[in-house]
């Protein structure tokens, strides 16, 4: 009867904890916190490729992104788009270069991540748009290789409850992404002609395009990923991955 009720226990506190036990665990006082959290998304990297569906984290492999509405006018540029089915291969690759957090009465980080290649796939609707001198108007399906991508991501989030459970939320989040290169081809089905120069034009030179696309490429990822991490946020109570210290001992 004792040992019924210590496993009723037990199985009571396991049902209580919601991330998977290879879930980082770091203490909040830790003055080597940073490591322990690359080590523990070492740890888990295969599982972030697959994805952790108990916790609503995506699959890495692929990263889908199912609608992207651009909107934007700057220098050489006026592009009006939406992107659906975005697929990109590659994210599970990722290093973390640095890592610095703030946990001084606040929760704020910035992180750089390097990834090698990514691959991506996509379908597209571009209307009254232009690139330089290039109309760019089309609708098909792109496919694109780039290398050498650096993503400086900073960003603030806040405590919320729920149900008596803390949690944080993603509240600022600004990123600097750079390309190193990039090859891209379309499978435009109204003006293939036309989208295939403006591919030639981009492969003929992909940093000129890239740097007139990169404020629209930053306010992008960010708006992806601050989307991505409150998904995972919110399923994540916040006391089971950053632990508070043990009570002082008495005096
Ligand atoms: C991307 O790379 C793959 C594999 O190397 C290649 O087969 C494909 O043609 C490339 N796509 C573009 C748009 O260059």
């Amino acid at each position: 009867m004792r040992v019924f009720v210590v496993l009723a226990i037990c199985l009571a506190i396991s049902h209580g904890k919601v991330t998977p036990d290879y879930f980082p665990q770091c203490k909040r006082s830790d003055p080597e916190i940073n490591k322990c959290i690359l080590d523990g998304v070492e740890a888990m990297r295969e599982n972030l490729r697959a994805g952790i569906p108990e916790v609503s984290i995506p699959p890495l492999e692929p990263f889908v992104v199912p609608t992207l509405k651009l909107d934007r006018t700057a220098p050489n540029l006026r592009l009006k788009a939406v992107v659906k089915n975005m697929r990109a291969l590659g994210g599970g690759d990722f290093r973390i270069e640095k890592l610095k957090l703030n946990l001084n009465n606040k929760y704020a980080a910035e992180v750089k991540l390097l990834l090698p290649r990514l691959a991506v796939t996509a379908d597209y609707d571009v209307r009254g748009s232009r690139l330089l001198v290039l109309d760019i108007d089309g609708k098909g399906k792109l496919r694109g290789n780039f290398t050498g991508i650096s993503v400086i991501a900073k960003g603030a989030a806040k405590l919320i409850e729920k149900d008596g459970v803390q949690y944080l939320q993603a509240d600022k989040v600004v990123t600097r992404v750079k390309i190193g290169h990039g090859q891209v081809a379309f499978d435009d089905t109204e003006r293939p002609l036309a989208a295939s120069s403006a591919a030639n034009f981009f492969n003929a030179s992909p940093n000129v395009v890239l740097d007139i696309l990169n404020p629209l490429i930053d306010e992008s990822s960010a708006a992806i990923l601050k989307a991505f991490l409150n998904k995972v946020l919110a399923k994540i109570p916040l006391k089971e991955v950053l632990l508070e210290d043990d009570p002082a001992p008495a005096a």
